[in-house]
């Protein structure tokens, strides 16, 4: 296995599994956890992710799919293409507007939504990284996803963005208002990694 990347809580492998490119997702042990809090964490969350990514797939969201699951381990779909953040055709907004749309209707919500977790590839962009996701209605949490995607893009690219999400998205008048005082607090709390 190929080592793609190294996070602060999991690595990203590229396997061969049955001929296929196959991405494996490991959530690693941390040693300064206690280790029951630590395996307890790392299995909640390995849970979580996969169940955000098959909500936001049955959502119509187009993510990689989730081959099978490990307790610290996902492993699904390569993705063939390039992140957001490095590719150089960047004339998609509308349509990452549209599946943020579409993630907050059915209450995904993504929590780590930047150009660094959207892969773009030649049917579209594909939305990665569920590792901080969260199955709620929260508006301060929907609020966020726009705000740090906001904060990534220009003001013409984040306009683009925002029309398609409110036309895509009957709950997007309340989200707006939330960022809008989000933003007049001027700072905003990410839930933090243990
Ligand atoms: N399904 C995938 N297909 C292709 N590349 C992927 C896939 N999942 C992750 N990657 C690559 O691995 C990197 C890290 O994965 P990610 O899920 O964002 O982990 P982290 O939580 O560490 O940010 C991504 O930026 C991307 O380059
Ligand atoms: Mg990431």
């Amino acid at each position: 296995m190929r080592k793609l990347s190294e996070g602060a809580e999991a690595r990203v492998y590229l396997a061969k599994m049955f001929g296929s490119n196959v991405v494996v997702k490991v959530r690693h042990a941390k040693a300064y956890r206690i280790m029951e809090l630590d395996e307890n964490l790392r299995r909640t969350r390995t849970r979580r992710e996969a169940k955000a990514m098959v909500r936001a797939s049955e959502a119509g969201v187009r993510v990689p799919e989730l081959f099978a699951l490990g307790e610290f381990s996902i492993y699904m779909e390569k993705v063939t293409g390039s992140l957001l953040k490095d590719a150089r055709q960047r004339g998609r907004y509308g349509e990452i507007g549209r599946m943020l749309a579409k993630m907050h209707g059915a209450n995904v919500i993504h929590g780590d939504f930047t150009p660094a977790n959207i892969m773009i590839t030649p049917s579209g962009p594909c939305v990665i990284d569920f590792g901080l996701s969260e199955i709620s209605e929260s508006a301060e949490g929907k609020a966020i996803d726009l705000l740090l995607m906001k904060r990534s893009i220009g003001d013409r690219d984040y306009r683009t963005l925002a029309e398609a999400y409110g036309s895509g998205y009957a709950g997007s008048k309340q989200i707006f208002s939330r960022l809008a005082d989000i933003e007049k607090r001027g700072r905003y709390q990410i839930r933090t990694l243990m």
